[in-house]
């Protein structure tokens, strides 16, 4: 009887509680819910802020939180940016303290797993908190910005800001984003391509900084535990009660503060912006874009000459060559090719597409330059310096104020040129159709990079040190006048790089007909003959059945030539990507091929060799179509640049391990990185980057997975990340009789591409790996959080 009594009393105290808290704070108890579609929100006390679904233009809905008084009701936060709901779906805060998404089809997203939540409150701050029975926040929206800071908002350490995809349209996690690094940088980066900052805060080496928006003076800025180090906002309309403020990371990469005047203003007013000039956002026009933007405020993209936009609606997006050339491409002529002059641009400071530059007062001379480089795709004369850029050119802008002592130059090809003059706004099917029959789009890509990098001289010169030992190399010295008559005076090209040219011919060797490869270098190391010798040398000591054989050299004036055996299989790029007969054993095969090549490289050759540029135009098949590696040796007899004191380091795009670019030295561990990229290639049998991708996403209008599917590690993380490898190999009944092996094979080739070189396995325990007598975990880049 005492017992019913006092839980009547009790009950009765809670419900007066309730009551009374949900008419002064507006408290949301356990069990509401809100349903999309109804008009329903959970408001803050003010009325100022409200919470629930956001209706999007698409009659989709976001649950979310937006300024409630203002026509606009403009979005400052929401739980499912990349995953809108449909009509239907409801927020439901359970009796057992979740916060909930259930989309109408009934999938649960938690957006809170707390279990000790009592209530909850959109504070009027617009941050919605859950509290604890005592009132103690356990969780709250401030927390988990998207890509809006409001006042009184303080951002800690590691928090990440991610733009929309398209302003007030698409509300989904856009290409650009503020991050506090724990460095003590607050950076602005275009993370989707080419993860560059282009601003920071030069706050390096401060210890626990964090972004203040601060609620009394609605200025922002960093402080450290000694107080502000930088400001940002310094001046905002008072008095500050009277605006509503927010700072936004816009689809342009900026970051900007906005105010509304509460009373009788009609819309949002800019009082302080990061970026002053728009053409400085990295890829802001995509790639082979072009920035304009005379007057500072509104940002114009077209296309380089020679390209298109990916999407005509969307000139941003970036475009593409209308016509696919490889200007090295071993059968083109200089005729195919011409340069187009743009006055009064030039390409941003962006030191990774830099190939080279040299000092010349003469602008012909420059544009002679980056037509006589096949590897060069333009080149920006500036300064009487002419820089010289490789592909995919990014960041291209007009420059101001117009002063006429810059031009850059763009090589598109004739074709290109005339389609460019035929079409003015190609509809996107035709684009398509002839994008998706082009099959070497991705080459353009693959073309061999050669550019310098003052870091990598430590290595080399601890790779000159090393003296191969006095052993009898078998190696003969060819006249050039016989390598002349052997590939009946140079006609039978067979393939063009950056530094050479490879020709067929038929030698006598013992008695016998041997059909080689011979390689002509171009861009070699003039130091004198010793250099040469000694590096020719150092390969023709190599001998396993997974390398290819050099069988002579020809060191005579100025020529010099190396001579190989032929393989008549071509290359395995050839073979993964164009050859139907790819059995999954044979690819498998191939795999180990040139890991026990590379091991031996690393590991059994005196002095060790590292590769630098692994990719599969630098593997070829032999007459059984077993993987031999080509190539190998060459690093260290390419020419030095000539303007600056760096040593010329090799290396491919997309195969390139990241400290190629950093201030650590390079190791062997730059193989072991481009063979985790090739062994992807090898068992997904998809190129390392598929530019096409770009374009069959345009169909489906997702802008936000377009990177992640072009380039094929992204993909293949993210596939693993979601845990649907077995479904993309579906139709390949092979790999799913070995779906074991295929898994283990793909967590290899992430082990490989860590980012950082100490974690990547040696290429001795991949094949261990490989063989299966070593265990492999799980890789760091799958543990660590999708950023
Ligand atoms: C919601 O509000 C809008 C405009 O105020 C109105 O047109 C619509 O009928 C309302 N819907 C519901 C379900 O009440
Ligand atoms: C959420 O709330 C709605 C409406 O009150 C209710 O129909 C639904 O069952 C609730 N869902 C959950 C998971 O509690
Ligand atoms: C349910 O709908 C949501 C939102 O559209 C979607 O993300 C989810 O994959 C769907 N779930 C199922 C099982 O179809
Ligand atoms: C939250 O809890 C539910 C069960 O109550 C569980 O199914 C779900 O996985 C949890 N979500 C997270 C993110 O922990
Ligand atoms: C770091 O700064 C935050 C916010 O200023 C503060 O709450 C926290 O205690 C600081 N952490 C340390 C370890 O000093
Ligand atoms: C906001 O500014 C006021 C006045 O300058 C200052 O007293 C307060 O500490 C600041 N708040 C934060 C979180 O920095
Ligand atoms: C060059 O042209 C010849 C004949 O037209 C062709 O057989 C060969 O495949 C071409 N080579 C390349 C690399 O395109």
């Amino acid at each position: 009887m005492a017992a019913t009594k006092i839980l009547v009393y009790s009950l009765l105290f809670a419900f007066s509680l309730s009551c009374f808290a949900q008419e002064t704070t507006n408290r949301i108890e356990l069990g509401s819910s809100i349903t999309a579609g109804s008009n329903s929100s959970w408001q803050s006390p003010s009325g100022d802020f409200a919470f629930g679904f956001y209706p999007l233009a698409n009659g989709h809905f976001l649950a979310g939180i937006w300024f409630d008084k203002i026509p606009e009701k403009t979005l400052v936060w929401s739980a499912n940016r990349d995953d809108p709901a449909q009509m239907g779906s409801t927020v439901n805060l359970t009796l057992n303290g979740q916060l909930v998404l259930t989309h109408s089809n009934g999938t649960e997203i938690f957006i809170d797993n707390s279990t000790f939540t009592s209530s909850a409150l959109l504070q009027d701050k617009g941050n919605l908190v859950l509290l604890d029975s005592s009132s103690k926040i356990i969780w709250e929206s401030f927390d988990s910005p998207t890509d809006t800071i409001l006042l009184g908002q303080v951002l800690p350490m590691g928090t990440k800001l991610y733009s929309n995809a398209n302003g007030a349209i698409d509300y989904s996690t856009g290409k650009y984003r503020l991050e506090i690094q724990m460095d003590g940088n607050l950076v602005l980066s275009a993370f989707r391509f080419a993860d560059r900052g282009y601003w920071n805060s030069i706050t390096a080496g401060k210890k626990n900084v964090s972004l203040v928006f601060n609620q009394s003076t609605a200025l922002m800025y960093i402080v450290d535990d000694t107080g502000i180090v930088s400001s940002m906002t310094t001046e905002v309309p008072t008095p500050i009660e009277n605006y509503y403020h927010r700072a936004t990371i816009t689809d342009r990469g900026n970051l900007q503060q906005w105010v509304y005047n509460k009373r009788g203003g009609n819309r949002w007013t800019l009082v302080w912006q990061r970026i002053t000039e728009p053409c400085i956002v990295n890829t802001i026009c995509g790639v082979f874009g072009f920035c304009s933007s005379p007057d500072n405020k509104e940002v114009n993209c077209k296309c380089l000459p020679g390209y298109s936009p990916l999407d005509p609606n969307n000139p941003s997006r970036g475009c593409y060559p209308n016509v696919m050339v490889d200007f090295c491409d071993a059968n083109s002529t200089a005729s195919d090719f011409a340069i187009e002059v743009i006055e009064n641009a030039d390409f941003l400071n962006d030191e990774f597409a830099d190939l080279s530059h040299f000092r010349t007062t003469d602008v012909n001379e420059c544009e002679k330059a980056v037509m006589d480089d096949c590897l060069c795709a333009a080149g920006v004369w500036y300064d009487s310096t002419c820089t010289k850029k490789r592909l995919p050119l990014l960041n291209a802008r007009r420059s101001y104020p117009s002063t006429n002592d810059r031009v850059a130059f763009i090589k598109v090809s004739q074709m290109g040129i005339q389609e460019q003059h035929k079409k003015d706004s190609p509809s996107r099917v035709v684009l398509l159709a002839s994008l998706l029959s082009c099959s070497v789009l991705a080459l353009i890509f693959g073309i061999t990079v050669v550019y310098n990098h003052p870091l990598t001289q430590p290595y080399i010169h601890a790779q000159q040190s090393a003296k191969p030992k006095s052993v009898e190399i078998n190696l003969k010295a060819f006249s050039f006048q016989e390598l002349r008559e052997a590939t009946n005076d140079f006609k039978s090209r067979i393939g063009r790089g950056g530094f050479s040219t490879v020709y067929t011919g038929v030698l006598t060797l013992d008695g016998k007909e041997v059909e080689v490869a011979v390689k002509q270098l171009e861009k070699v190391i003039e130091q004198g003959d010793k250099d040469f010798l000694t590096e020719v040398q150092v390969i023709g000591l190599t001998h396993h059945k997974n390398l290819v054989r050099l069988i002579g050299f020809c060191n005579e004036h100025k020529h010099r030539l190396l001579v190989y055996e032929l393989m008549k299989n071509g290359t395995l790029s050839s073979f993964l990507f164009a050859d139907e007969n790819r059995s999954w054993d044979h690819r498998i095969e191939i795999a180990f091929g040139i890991a026990r090549g590379l091991l031996y490289l690393h590991e059994e050759c005196e002095p060790q060799i590292i590769h630098c540029d692994i990719k599969p135009q630098n593997v070829l098949l032999d007459n059984n179509c077993k993987a031999k590696i080509a190539d190998f040796g060459l690093a260290k007899l390419l020419k030095k640049d000539q303007t600056r004191t760096s040593t010329v380091v090799r290396g491919t795009m997309g195969y390139m391990a990241p400290e190629w670019l950093k201030n650590v030295p390079v190791t062997a561990k730059v193989d072991v990185y481009s063979f985790g990229v090739l062994l992807l290639e090898i068992i997904f049998c998809r190129k390392h980057v598929e530019l096409h991708r770009v374009t069959e996403e345009l169909l489906q209008v997702d802008e936000g997975t377009q990177v992640e599917d072009m380039i094929l590690v992204d993909w293949v993380l993210c596939c693993v990340k979601a845990g649907n490898l077995r479904s993309i190999v579906n139709h390949d009944l092979e790999v799913l009789g070995d779906f074991k092996r295929f898994e283990t094979m793909t967590m290899i080739g992430l082990w490989c591409i860590c980012s950082n070189p100490t974690l990547r396995p040696s290429m001795k325990k991949v094949i261990q790996m490989l063989e299966g007598t070593v265990e492999v975990g799980v890789p760091p880049e799958v543990v660590a959080q999708i950023s």
